[in-house]
């Protein structure tokens, strides 16, 4: 089945990660549904989206809120009738260690990280099992797997979601339901580029400061990972499901000797 006129739900979808896979579908032939806490973000990836000839909609709220997640499948069901690809990228980012951890952040990071894209993939479920297809690609961590200081609570919600597309994936493969995951490294997103504004540093100046990181020796940029993304989601992998792919360029293979 090509990507024609088919339906994805990719929250988060404004900015990052999420708007370069919302581009990158949208390409692809895909009608797209945008799910953001930006309504500034949401709008100008759709208005970018209908400026290349496709079509997007978007549907402000916030993914820890299981109601918001149901608005946003009914935003696709009401404006197309269905939905083929759901993306949970949407997350939130708490560091600190586990001694400074309030109970606050662990509400934050769970609600977003963890409950959001339980709540996200809940809403699609449904249609996806009475259509009997759909891929879902949920947005994990190249730190689900590979141990750091600093984040210990996102990078636990992180290797949760990989846990919950296998579950997913055993509970809904026979109603032609597919769930994998994406493990990005450090990528040159719109988070870390606002991050580094606030210190009155240039993306230029970040992308100098992070030159060396993996194998490849430079951070990803959204466009890769959003091509890993459309794969999972894509006719191309078929046969694939419960998985997690690492698009890190070899971070998580490199011993830190090159
Ligand atoms: N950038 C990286 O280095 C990196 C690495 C590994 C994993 N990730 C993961 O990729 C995903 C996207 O990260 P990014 O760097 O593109 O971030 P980003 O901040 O550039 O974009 C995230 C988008 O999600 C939206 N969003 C945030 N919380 C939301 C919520 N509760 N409900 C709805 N929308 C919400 C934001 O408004 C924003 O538009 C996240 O899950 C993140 O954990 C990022």
């Amino acid at each position: 089945m090509s990507s024609d006129n088919q339906v994805a739900i990719i929250t988060g979808g404004g900015a990052g990660i999420g708007k370069a896979c919302s581009i990158r579908f949208a390409e692809e032939g895909f009608r797209i549904v945008i799910g953001d806490l930006s309504e500034q973000d949401a709008r100008s990836t759709c208005e970018m989206i209908r400026s290349n000839g496709g079509e997007a909609v978007y549907c402000i709220g916030d993914v820890s809120r299981e109601q918001d997640c149901h608005a946003l499948a009914r935003k696709a069901l009401d404006r197309w009738g269905r939905i083929d690809a759901l993306v949970a990228n949407a997350g939130a980012r708490v560091g600190g260690s586990i001694l400074e951890a309030t109970e606050e952040d662990w509400d934050t990071i769970l609600g977003v990280n963890l409950k959001g894209v339980t709540y996200s993939c809940k809403a699609v479920l449904p249609t996806m099992i009475s259509q009997r297809s759909g891929a879902i690609v949920i947005i994990s961590s190249a730190n689900a797997l590979v141990g750091r200081s600093g984040m210990p609570l996102y990078d636990a919600t992180k290797a949760a979601v990989l846990s919950l597309a296998r579950s997913l994936a055993v509970a809904h493969g026979e109603e032609g339901i597919r769930v994998n995951a994406i493990c990005p490294g450090y990528t040159m997103t719109d988070f870390h580029e606002r991050a580094a504004a606030k210190n009155g540093i240039s993306p230029a100046e970040l992308r100098r400061r992070n030159e060396g990181y993996g194998l490849l020796g430079k951070p990803g940029e959204p466009h890769q990972i959003a091509s890993a993304v459309y794969f999972m989601a894509s006719a191309d992998a078929s046969n694939i499901t419960g998985q997690f792919l690492m698009v890190d360029g070899g971070m998580s293979v490199c011993s830190g000797a090159r």
